[in-house]
């Protein structure tokens, strides 16, 4: 086999993440130990590959992932042009579900993983709310430690939480969006069937703020989840406490961790894991008392606190029966040690 890696980074080596979003893992460390593993590596900054003939072609690539939006944009585009003449890692479908709540709903239907009935939209307008299910979990596409996240009971909360998602105009454009409606008496040549009033309907809608939105079905009754880091065959999990009055666990802060396994979750974990293809998957797993249902997940620039505050992981054993292996987490260990065993 061709042990051959490109390692592709932002500015200044960055690699998230450890401790925040803005601390990067040691790219060269990581480097070393792949090296200490007999694999070739090469490592770049996205932008020598765009802008310094840095040709890719037929390898194998690992590449970070960035919370900032510029960075997004810029990684989304490489890297969709990289996919279609090498192996990129994570894959390009799970670059897309990063910090995207709408696209991980359909990239969840197109494998498979069914259990909450989840819409995507980008307005109020497109749900028929009346009908709704409530409560519902209404999230913004983007936003961690719960940000974004709200449960809605009823009709007229969905039209608060929606309107909510809009912003308002400045002046300057209300008394433009006034002198059009009022004011204004266009005629077009070359368009005849012009109208004001409807070019100002038009218009207004077109300068109306929304942001996307998906409405997820809402498990009741939860006073905690589950954060479970998947690398390979290693399970990190660790339980999210919810604060009191509120349904949401992420960003609370208030973790534990036990060294008994739990086998019907790491089954599950396991289950999820496997209708993906990636080294490292972190999910949100949420337990009704029967089921398990993934709220969400991502491939890469996690949070660490579930490897960083643990003792260690679990681990299936030959006979399936699952055991707590005590480990000091190393980040760069870990990442190296993943990336090797999933290239095998
Ligand atoms: N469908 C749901 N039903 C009940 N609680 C949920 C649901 N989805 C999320 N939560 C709770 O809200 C928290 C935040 O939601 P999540 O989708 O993970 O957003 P964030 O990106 O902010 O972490 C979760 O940690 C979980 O406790
Ligand atoms: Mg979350």
């Amino acid at each position: 086999m061709n042990r051959d890696i490109v390692i592709l980074t932002s500015r200044n080596k960055f690699f998230g993440q450890t401790r925040k979003p803005w601390s990067s893992l040691d790219v060269d460390q990581i480097a070393a130990l792949l090296a200490g593993h007999g694999w070739k590596v090469e490592q770049h900054d996205f932008h020598q590959v765009v802008n310094q003939a840095v040709d890719l072609k037929g390898r194998t690539i690992f590449y970070a992932f960035s919370q900032k939006d510029n960075y997004r944009q810029y990684i989304n585009d490489i890297v969709y042009h990289l996919s279609k003449n090498n192996r990129v890692i994570p894959s390009y479908d799970l670059l897309k579900c990063h910090e995207n709540k709408g696209y991980q709903e359909i990239f969840k239907k197109t494998i498979g993983l069914n259990g909450l009935v989840a819409q995507y939209h980008t307005s109020g307008d497109e749900v028929n709310a009346e009908s709704l299910k409530y409560p519902v979990v209404l999230k913004t596409t983007q936003g961690t430690n719960g940000k974004g996240v709200v449960l809605i009971r009823n009709y007229p909360e969905f039209l608060k939480q929606t309107k909510l998602l809009g912003k308002k105009l400045g002046l300057r454009r209300k008394l433009d969006l006034f002198r059009r409606k009022y004011l204004r008496k266009k005629k077009f040549i070359d368009y005849p069937d012009y109208s004001d009033r409807q070019d100002y309907l038009e218009y207004r809608e077109y300068l109306k703020h929304e942001q996307n939105f998906i409405l997820q079905e809402y498990v009741p009754g939860l006073d905690f989840d589950y954060r479970v880091l998947v690398a390979c065959d290693r399970y990190y999990v660790m339980k999210r406490s919810v604060k009191k009055g509120d349904f949401r666990a992420s960003g609370t802060k208030k973790f534990s961790f036990s060294k008994t396994p739990d086998p019907a979750l790491l089954e599950y974990a396991r289950s999820v894991y496997r209708m993906f293809d990636t080294p490292f998957l972190s999910l949100d797993i949420l337990f009704n008392g029967t089921q398990y249902f993934v709220g969400e997940f991502q491939a890469l620039h996690f949070g660490m606190s579930v490897v960083a505050r643990s003792d260690g992981y679990f681990k299936a054993l030959p006979n399936e029966n699952w055991t707590f292996v005590e480990d000091k987490p190393h980040l760069e260990n870990l990442v190296a040690n993943t990336l090797v065993e999933y290239l095998k």
